[in-house]
């Protein structure tokens, strides 16, 4: 096989929350391999959401094998990195490796009373002054607590001293190196559990929502020699090392390595990062400070507005109510009305996100009349995208934190409808690069950066990063205003 230097590829996994997925990156950005497995979504009652922690791995396994095959053997993987779904939690027994029960995902609402005592009882400004998160059951901390509280397995397992907790990441991680258990800074930080500024678990976070330190795993870089994949996976041995958070893979992956630069991933949901450079952000507006990444022990931080339902609402069009046959039909659907006939869809299928955070919240349809067809409803869901991303942009700019322009990805930025709706509604320029899964692009990078592959994220950027195309803002200011008016209305609804 060849050599590290002359041609060595980056196997990347990028555990996403609807599908696990494996790409094969050269060191110029060529994709040379991609394998894709769905992951079965449970709904065991509502506002609850959980996955099976071992088909994630052995979905993540089958992918890495079949891209590995295709992009021509093992001897051509120099270095391993990982990008994945955050905040989901998974609990395992050290001694078997096996999980001791569902995983609960991001998506999950399960806490939802447990969060709103924790602020009753006065707690949200400590905790969003430390970790930059505010108190919802989007992040890790309830999750974990209530499986302490709520499942006999995890209980014992403490008891034992046979319970590991961690994010999909260092569930990955401990499976590919048969015992490593180790999180990134960028993931740790979307738990509650860590200081922004801290280096490892806060003791009085730990206490306060009843997670005991030693189930959680050690607080690595984000590049760098973070574990090594037995050889009875892929064949060899191969060093993982790179990685981060979906959302923080994706930032990088956009080249968004200078403060000020700003992305949104349109993928189940959207998220939008802003760099915010070395200085620990806080937010007033309701926004999150996350770490951006962590790099010889340094972290340069995020500004993040976390938006629940993107893709997935278009999926559950498709899905639940059966409107559409497949995603990319709501882009002519969308185009063969002049506008929504009134229609304005607030997705809050899982509560709302940044910047209203109301876990309590649930989807509305309004506006609808006899003259409404599916096509006006196709276009509202559409629609959404750009509402719910200029509620950010508004949060941002209060922070200090305006959008100069907006790169945009993930699998529904494909929509060319939607991308100039975007530039439209926000009346900024959005740019989309040629090559749209960025996120699994920067956790190549960061695995080739800790590989030694290259010396800088810059460099990386440089040789991997592809063209972009820009959406130029064509909307005259009346229709936008309608538009803002339409939607404010039917978010005072809920
Ligand atoms: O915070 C949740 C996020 O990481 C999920 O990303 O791409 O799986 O929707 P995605």
């Amino acid at each position: 096989g060849k050599g590290v230097t002359e041609g060595g590829a980056i196997l990347v996994i990028d555990a996403g929350t609807t599908s696990n997925r494996a790409m094969v990156f050269a060191l110029d950005g060529t994709v040379q391999a991609i394998a894709q497995r769905p992951l079965t979504q449970h709904y065991p009652r509502p506002g609850r959401v959980e996955h099976d922690a071992e088909e994630i791995w052995q979905g993540v396994l089958a992918c890495a094998r079949q891209a590995v095959t295709q992009a021509g053997g093992v001897d051509r993987i120099a270095a391993i990195g990982i990008a994945n779904q955050r905040e989901t939690v998974v609990a395992w027994d050290r001694a078997s490796g096996k999980p001791l029960t569902r995983a609960i995902v991001w998506q999950d609402r399960r806490t939802a009373s447990a969060c709103e005592a924790l602020r009753e009882a006065g707690h949200e400004s400590a905790v969003q002054a430390a970790t930059g998160l505010i108190l919802d059951p989007y992040f890790s901390a309830t999750k974990m607590g209530w499986l302490l509280d709520n499942v006999p397995e995890v209980q014992a397992a403490g008891e034992a001293g046979r319970l590991a907790l961690g994010t999909v990441e260092s569930w990955l991680l401990y499976k590919f190196t048969g015992g490593a258990h180790r999180s990134d800074a960028s993931n740790a930080s979307r738990t509650s559990l860590m200081g922004l500024a801290a280096s490892g678990w806060d003791e009085g976070l730990c206490d306060l929502f009843g997670v005991p330190r030693t189930a959680l795993p050690e607080i690595c870089d984000c590049a760098g020699q973070i574990g090594t994949a037995l050889p009875d996976w892929l064949g060899a041995s191969i060093p993982v090392t790179g990685m981060a958070g979906d959302q923080q893979a994706a930032t990088v992956g956009q080249a968004c390595l200078a403060r000020g630069e700003t992305k949104a991933t349109y993928g189940t949901g959207a998220f939008v990062l802003a760099n915010m450079g070395s200085d620990v952000p806080s937010s007033a507006h309701r926004l999150l400070a996350t770490v951006l990444w962590q790099l010889g022990g340094e972290r340069a931080y995020a500004l993040e507005g976390s938006v629940f339902v993107a893709g997935s609402l278009v999926q559950w069009l498709r899905d639940n109510l059966g409107l559409i046959d497949a995603a990319a039909e709501t882009e002519d659907l969308a185009r063969s009305v002049p506008d929504s006939g009134g229609v304005v869809i607030v997705p809050a299928l899982s509560g709302l996100g940044a910047p209203h955070w109301r876990a309590d919240a649930r989807a509305a349809i309004t506006g609808c009349t006899f003259a409404t067809t599916r096509a006006h409803l196709a276009r509202a869901a559409l629609e959404a995208m750009a509402m719910q991303t200029r509620d950010l942009a508004e949060a941002f700019a209060a922070d200090g934190a305006r959008w100069t322009a907006l790169r945009i990805d993930g699998g529904m930025s494909a929509n060319d409808w939607m991308a100039q709706d975007l530039a439209d509604v926000l009346a900024l320029p959005v740019e989309r690069p040629a090559f749209i899964e960025t996120t699994a692009l920067g956790a190549g990078m960061l695995a080739a950066l800790g590989a030694g592959l290259f010396s800088s994220l810059e460099e990386a950027a440089l040789a991997m990063g592809g063209k972009r195309e820009t959406f130029s803002p064509a909307m005259p200011a009346e229709v936008r205003a309608a538009r803002v008016g339409d939607w404010a209305r039917a978010l005072a609804s809920l």
